[in-house]
C-alpha cells in the first residue's frame, strides 16, 4: 500500500505495523514524533487534544477510527463487536464539534457498515481499513486539483496572507490553502505567504510557518494583529485560508479571526478565497448561525505550554472559531472548479453536479 501523502513531504497519518501513527501536532515545530492509535477511543482523544487537526485530517482520522475499531473486535462476538462499533462510531462524533468533514467521514463509514452487514466481522474490518485508506488517497487528489484551481487565482510574485493551517498536517497531504501556495510554486510562479500567528493554539507560527519552511516557499510570520497595518500599506495582495464547514448559503465557517482578515480585506479591496473541498460543505445548515462553534479550555487563552500570563480570576472566552458571511468570499476554490461570490443558488448547483 502506498501511503496517501506519498509525493508530499509531511506524512500526517500513517499505517504502521496495524496502528494509526499521528504526528503530534501540539509539540511541532519544537519536536517532530508520531503517537501509535489503536482503537476508536484512542483516537477521539486524539482528536479533541489536538495531536491531529485541521478539517479534512480530522475526517481520515476518524475513519481510521472506526477501522480500528472493528479490527480491535473483529474475532468477538456479534453482539459485543456491534456495541463496540457503536460505541466508536458515538466517541468519534462527539471529539469535535465544528469540522463537518469528521461527521462526513463517519457518515460514509456507518453507510458501508451498514450496507456490507453481509460480510463476516474480519471481511468488514479489512474493508472498512480500505475504505480508509481510500478516503486519505482521495483527500490528497482533491488537495491536488484544488491547487491546480487556486494557483490559477495568484499572479507570479504574488504576496498572500493565510490564517491558522489549512496544510499538509489539516489534510491526509498537499493541504488545501498552502496546497495552492504549493501548486503555485510547482506551476513555477514565486509566491511568499504571510503567516497570522493564529492566537491562542498558534497553528500559524507553529504549523504553516514550520511547513512552508520545510519546503523553502518565502514565509513571513506576523502576530494576528498586524493583518490590517500591512493590508493598509499594501504589502498583501490576496487571502486564502481554510474552512471547517460552509453552509448552504455559503457562510464560511474557519479559525477564530479568520472573520476579522475577511473584513480588513474587504475594506482594502483584497480578495479573500477560503480553499473548500466538497466534504467540508454542509448543505443541510441554511447559513453561518447554524454552525456549531467549539468552546475550548480557557487555558489555551490564559497562557501557553505549561507558562500562565493571565490572572486568576479573570473571566476568559475561547470560542475556536468564527463564521465570515458569503458576501465577504470572493470565492470558494474547490476540486470542480472556483465559486465566485458563493451564494446558495451556486452551492446547490455545484452539489448537484456528478
Ligand atoms: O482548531 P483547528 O486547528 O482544527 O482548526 C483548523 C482550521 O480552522 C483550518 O483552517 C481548517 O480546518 C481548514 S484545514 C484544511
Amino acid at each position: 500500500m502506498t501511503s496517501a501523502a506519498e509525493n508530499t513531504r509531511v506524512e500526517t497519518l500513517r499505517w504502521r505495523a496495524d496502528k494509526l501513527e499521528i504526528i503530534d501536532q501540539r509539540i511541532l515545530p519544537m519536536r517532530f514524533e508520531y503517537l501509535a492509535y489503536a482503537n476508536a477511543e484512542e483516537v477521539a482523544e486524539g482528536i479533541r487534544s489536538m495531536v491531529v487537526r485541521g478539517a479534512p485530517a480530522i475526517g481520515c482520522a476518524a475513519a481510521y477510527g472506526v477501522a480500528l475499531q472493528a479490527l480491535s473486535y473483529q474475532y468477538a462476538d456479534t453482539p459485543s463487536f456491534k456495541r463496540a462499533m457503536a460505541h466508536g462510531f458515538e466517541v468519534l462524533a462527539a471529539s469535535r464539534p465544528t469540522a463537518v468533514n469528521l461527521f462526513w467521514a463517519l457518515q460514509r463509514m456507518q453507510k458501508f457498515v451498514q450496507s456490507n452487514a453481509y460480510l463476516s466481522q474480519q471481511s468488514l474490518a479489512s474493508a472498512l481499513l480500505s475504505l480508509a485508506h481510500e478516503i486519505s488517497a482521495e483527500d490528497v487528489r482533491i488537495n491536488r486539483a484544488m491547487g491546480d484551481f487556486g494557483a490559477s487565482l495568484l499572479a507570479d510574485g504574488a504576496r498572500v496572507l493565510t490564517h491558522c493551517n489549512a496544510g499538509a498536517l489539516a489534510t491526509a497531504g498537499h493541504g488545501t490553502a498552502l496546497g495552492v501556495f504549493r501548486s503555485a510554486v510547482g506551476a513555477g510562479k514565486k509566491i511568499s505567504v504571510f503567516a497570522d500567528e493564529t492566537r491562542p493554539f498558534l497553528q500559524g507560527a507553529r504549523l504553516t510557518a514550520w511547513e512552508m519552511v520545510q519546503e523553502n516557499i518565502p514565509v513571513t510570520l506576523i502576530t494576528d494583529n498586524m493583518a490590517g497595518h500591512l493590508m493598509k500599506c499594501g504589502e498583501i495582495d490576496a487571502v486564502i485560508v481554510g474552512t471547517d464547514r460552509v453552509a448552504a448559503n455559503g457562510d464560511v465557517a474557519n479559525k477564530i479571526g479568520t472573520y476579522m482578515v475577511a473584513v480588513l480585506a474587504r475594506r482594502h479591496n483584497i480578495p479573500f478565497y477560503v480553499a473548500c473541498p466538497l466534504s467540508t460543505i454542509d448543505m443541510q445548515l441554511p447559513d453561518g448561525d447554524a454552525i456549531p462553534i467549539e468552546e475550548r479550555s480557557h487555558d489555551e487563552v490564559t497562557g501557553f505550554g505549561g507558562l500562565r500570563w493571565a490572572p486568576a480570576g479573570v473571566m476568559v472566552r475561547n470560542p475556536a472559531f468564527d463564521v465570515t458571511p458569503a458576501e465577504l468570499v470572493s470565492a470558494l476554490i474547490t476540486e470542480k472548479g472556483l465559486v465566485r461570490q458563493p451564494d446558495a443558488a451556486k452551492l446547490t448547483s455545484l452539489m448537484a453536479q456528478p
